[in-house]
């Protein structure tokens, strides 16, 4: 799947649900997403989906946010996203709310599930922030606590959408691997060497990628996207 890149942005902007409403294209492309993880889902192929990238900054988060709210916004699938990202804590500053305590305080057994589970502004989309960064959060998404709290998860929800750290620079998507049943790759076009890309696919293994995403890809002219899109989307 394709994401176009957005004017506009400012660099530090959290990615967010607030998206400018001129973004038609980009939203689009969440409702094709959909229809193939709903797919996915019927044919119960997956059912827990971490979203990872090869290196920060490849729209991770924002492909999570936006995937999370349009598989809930038909009411067919109750979703629960996950921030696994304990080192930046985005889902919860996209969204607007409290990153503690979170899924790490869950873990850690300070809290209890119900303290964590977040109610978001769409029906039927429940959100656990990251909590506070624990010492070693590889550690932590490696531990037996993690691996429950998934197969409980499982249990409760039609969807559990993991938005995790990139693969290269640290150890922690490594560790939950074997709790997902698959990864949606991010890949930012024209930004993130290919070779670092073939390495990731090598290293998460290419059985367990279940789509690729590629963001930020610049429409070449507005022309070009006026001639196949806009005629009809007017309409
Ligand atoms: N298609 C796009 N067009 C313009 N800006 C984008 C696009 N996708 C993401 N961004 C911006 O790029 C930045 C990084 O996006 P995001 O936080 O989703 O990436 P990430 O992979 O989760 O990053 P990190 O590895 O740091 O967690 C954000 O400021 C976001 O708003
Ligand atoms: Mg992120």
């Amino acid at each position: 799947m394709f994401l176009q890149e957005l004017t506009g942005r400012n660099k530090a902007e959290v990615p967010g649900a607030s998206l400018p409403k001129d973004t038609p294209f980009f939203l689009e492309q969440f409702k094709a997403l959909r229809a193939k993880i709903d797919d996915l889902l019927d044919k119960e192929v997956c059912k827990t989906l971490a979203v990872t990238s090869s290196i920060a900054e490849e729209g991770k988060t924002i492909t999570c946010i936006n995937l999370a709210m349009n598989m809930a916004y038909t009411g067919r699938r109750k979703v629960l996203l996950v921030d696994t990202d304990m080192r930046k804590s985005d889902i919860a500053r996209g969204m607007n709310l409290n990153p503690i305590p979170g899924l790490s305080e869950f873990l850690s057994g300070a809290v209890k599930i119900t303290d964590v589970i977040k109610n978001s502004k769409v029906p039927g989309l429940y959100v656990i922030s990251s909590g506070a960064c624990p010492p070693s959060p590889a550690d932590v998404l490696a531990g037996e606590s993690f691996r429950q709290f998934i197969q409980s998860s499982r249990e409760h929800f039609d969807l559990v959408l993991l938005d995790t750290p990139p693969v290269l620079p640290v150890a922690d998507t490594h560790s939950l691997r074997e709790q997902v049943d698959g990864f949606l790759l991010v890949y930012r076009a024209g930004h993130t060497p290919y070779p670092i890309l073939k390495q990731v696919i090598e290293d998460i293994s290419e059985e367990k990628i279940l789509g690729v995403v590629i963001n930020r890809v610049k429409p070449r002219t507005d022309k070009y996207y006026r001639k196949y899109y806009s005629k009809y989307y007017n309409k």
